[in-house]
C-alpha cells in the first residue's frame, strides 16, 4: 500500500538543511522504531534509520558525503539512497526511507515495515 502525503512528517524548511548537514527527527515525532536521519548530499534529500547497525551512534552526527554518510563513532560507512552498510565495521544494511520537498518544505515518509503506529 502506498501512503499518501498526508502520512508525511515535516522536517524543516529547505534552506534551514544545509549541503552535508542532518537532522535527527526522533521516533516519538515519526512514529516508528528508530529515530530517523535526514540527509542533505549535494542538495539531493536523503534519510535512513539514526541507529548505526554497528554500535548504536546517531548518524545524523556523522559525516555526509559522496552519497554516503560516515558513522561518527566507527567510521563505518552507509548508502544513502538504499541504506547498504558500504564500509567497515558497519555490515548490517540500514533502512532508508522516502523524503519530498514540496512548497519549500522537506517532508520524510517513514517506511511503512519500520511504523509502530499500527499502519505498516
Ligand atoms: Fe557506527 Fe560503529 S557505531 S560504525
Amino acid at each position: 500500500m502506498t501512503r499518501g502525503i498526508d502520512h508525511a512528517i515535516p522536517v524543516c524548511a529547505v534552506h534551514e538543511l544545509q549541503d552535508g548537514e542532518a537532522v535527527r527527527i526522533p521516533r516519538e515525532q515519526a512514529g516508528t522504531a528508530d529515530d530517523i536521519a535526514v540527509f542533505n548530499d549535494n542538495g539531493e534529500y536523503f534519510a535512513l534509520n539514526d541507529t548505526c547497525t554497528h554500535a548504536r551512534a546517531s548518524l545524523s552526527e556523522g559525516w555526509v558525503e559522496d552519497g554516503q554518510v560516515e558513522c561518527p563513532l566507527h567510521s563505518g560507512a552507509f548508502c544513502l539512497r538504499t541504506g547498504e552498510a558500504l564500509g567497515l565495521p558497519a555490515v548490517t544494511d540500514t533502512v532508508a526511507h522516502r523524503v519530498d520537498v514540496q512548497g519549500g518544505t522537506v517532508w520524510l515518509l517513514p517506511d511503512e515495515s519500520q511504523l509502530t503506529d499500527g499502519t505498516g
